[in-house]
């Protein structure tokens, strides 16, 4: 094991029911997809604020349209590394385990996680703004420009089904992110500069109600003063030595 794994971490792990995750670009950069604001993020040519809205959309859909072409190539390329991995994995040490992920790669459920909260999105999925009518990858990959609505007579113009700035999260999707971190016996964040709200205040809300607030990332962020513990690292190396003590702890208990 290679992090300094604190005894109130253990004791809270070992003792846990419902462990919630809460997570932000930084668990797929191992993956290979860029960040939004670190040093090589994805917004150092564009601020977030600037492209991902709908006025933005609708005054160049072309322009954000090429930048989504690029994301979901990039993301399509992909594989879930150790952290995805590692998250799953917590599946076989407790009965209730929720992902609730900012991020729109898909890459926790192609890791084997069975209960995923996307709160931001997936950007597999597209919609015509018309029609509601889904639109395959496929075809909006393929597009010259925005693509278009290919149902008989709507011509609608189609985009990514992901939440825009300014757009209300998926009420569904909040609710059981809510009912995720109040069951919570601990939180996980991993890998998030925690600084988009709503999403953001579910981990604090968690530690009001009482789970114990564990923050996975190499750099402190906002969220950083308010957690339990503060595990400093990348979570493709942290998260596995997590489970790995949680597998040995286990093994010794059962025998
Ligand atoms: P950010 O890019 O803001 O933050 C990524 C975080 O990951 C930073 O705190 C990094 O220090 C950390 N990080 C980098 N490498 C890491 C690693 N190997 N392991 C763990 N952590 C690592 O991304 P988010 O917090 O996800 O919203 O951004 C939140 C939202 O802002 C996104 O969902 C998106 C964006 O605008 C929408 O599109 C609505």
């Amino acid at each position: 094991m290679s992090i300094d794994f604190p005894d109130t971490l253990l004791k809270t792990l070992s003792a846990a029911h419902a462990v919630a995750a809460f997570t932000g670009a930084g668990v797929s950069a191992e993956s290979g997809v860029p960040t939004f604001r670190g040093n090589e993020g994805i917004w150092t040519r564009f601020k977030p604020e600037e492209l991902a809205n709908l006025a933005a959309f609708m005054k160049n859909p072309e322009l954000v349209w090429e930048w989504y072409r690029a994301r979901k190539t990039i993301i399509a390329g992909v594989e879930p590394n150790a952290a995805h991995k590692a998250l799953a994995a917590l599946e076989e040490l407790y009965g209730d385990v929720t992902i609730v992920t900012q991020n729109i790669d898909n890459l926790h459920r192609r890791a084997g996680s069975r209960t995923v909260v996307e709160l931001h999105g997936n950007i597999e999925r597209n919609y015509c703004m018309t029609c509601g009518t889904p639109a395959s990858n496929a075809s909006v990959l393929s597009a010259d420009g925005a693509p278009r609505c290919e149902v008989e007579g709507c011509g609608g113009l189609v985009r990514p089904d992901v939440v825009w700035f300014g757009e209300m999260l998926p009420e569904d999707e909040w609710d059981r992110a809510v009912r995720a971190m109040a069951r919570a016996d601990v939180v996980l964040s991993i890998g998030t500069s925690g600084v988009v709200y709503p999403a953001a205040s579910l981990p604090l809300t968690a530690k009001q109600q009482g789970a114990l607030l564990v923050e996975i990332n190499p750099e402190p962020t906002p969220l950083t003063p308010h957690a339990d513990v503060f595990l400093r690292g990348p979570a493709g190396s942290i998260l596995p030595d997590i489970v790995s003590v949680l597998r040995a702890h286990r093994a010794v208990q059962n025998r």
